[in-house]
């Protein structure tokens, strides 16, 4: 049977190919909806941009929401340095017929959960501002989330500061209210993600599948390595493909491989803020709270995602 999804993202050429992934598998995922927040440039764009992605799947019937437009409580950040002023660049993409649900995306992640006859998967990609917001106003909610999958957060070197990652960075204290949620949560953070750059030869063999989703999908990851070579990542074969590597895990879980931790984020220390503090060895009263990966497959993780592609229209 297929489970019960949530996607929560800010797109993001790497969330859109997440959102992509999922969609090509509707025999693994019930996907329920979209939530939106504010990320790798503002709501109204990341909010534009998942409408986009839905009109390049065809799935006209899956409901949108955009969510929270900032931060808990830091100043929002961007990465339009990233993914383009327009958070999607790189493709000749559609333009969105079907608008976006009037409803906010915290209030529908909460009536959803609460009326859902069967426990939800949640599958997050961008900052948690949205999760975290649902669940200090429905504390009750927890109970219905099957398990939680994020990309964000990383054992050892970040990416927007030396030990902090984007998701994560960009709204620290709403990652800290998730991961002291109690949930069954897995994160897959930039150890992983970084053992699975969008090489060339990669970005060919998606082409190569030659629908309008591959060949879209090719575009946006040009762009994508482009603009992390510009912002001094040449050394990386490619940009990493971060957000569809949580969607990938859910599909097939073999591809991946990790530990047990308990993680901690930082939201005090100035320097370290944003940080996830990884320990293998739980001290100081501490307990596991996370499953961490720390192993991809890349070519067994490329090879789902262009068979997948070749799926879509
Ligand atoms: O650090 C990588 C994460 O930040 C990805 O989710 C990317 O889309 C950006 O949101
Ligand atoms: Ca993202």
């Amino acid at each position: 049977m297929p489970r019960p999804l949530i996607i929560d993202c800010d797109p993001g050429q790497d969330d859109a190919v997440a959102l992509l992934l999922a969609m090509a598998n509707p025999a693994a995922f019930d996907l329920l909806g979209v939530t939106v927040v504010a990320g790798n440039v503002p709501l109204s764009l990341t909010a534009h941009n998942a409408c986009v992605i839905r009109e390049l799947a065809g799935r006209a019937d899956l409901p949108v929401f955009a969510g929270c437009p900032r931060p808990m409580l830091v100043s929002p950040r961007s990465a339009a340095h990233i993914h383009g002023e327009g958070g999607l660049e790189g493709a000749d993409l559609p333009v969105p017929i079907q608008p976006l649900d009037p409803r906010h995306a915290v209030v529908w992640l909460i009536e959803t959960l609460r009326t859902a006859k069967q426990s939800v998967t949640l599958a997050t990609l961008g900052p948690l501002t949205n999760l975290a917001t649902a669940l200090v106003m429905a504390p009750d909610i927890a109970g219905k989330i099957e398990r939680l999958v994020m990309m964000g957060g990383t054992i050892g070197a970040g990416n927007v500061t030396p030990v902090a990652e984007f998701n994560v960075y960009a709204d620290p204290h709403a990652a800290a209210v998730v991961f002291g949620a109690g949930l069954d949560l897995t994160m897959i953070g930039l150890d992983v993600t970084h053992q699975a750059p969008a090489t060339p030869a990669r970005i060919e063999r998606i082409a190569a599948k030659g629908t309008k989703a591959a060949l879209a999908v090719a575009g946006l990851l040009r762009f994508y390595s482009a603009r992390y070579a510009a912002a001094g990542r040449g050394d990386l074969a490619g940009a990493p493909l971060h957000d569809p590597c949580v969607i990938a895990y859910l599909l097939a879980p073999g591809l991946f491989a990790g530990h047990q931790m308990h993680v901690e984020v930082d939201v005090s220390d100035p320097i370290d803020l944003g940080r996830t503090r990884c320990d293998r060895a739980p001290r100081d009263g501490h307990k596991v709270n996370s499953m961490v990966m720390e192993r991809v497959d890349a070519e067994g993780y490329f090879t789902l995602i262009a068979e997948a592609l070749a799926r879509l229209p």
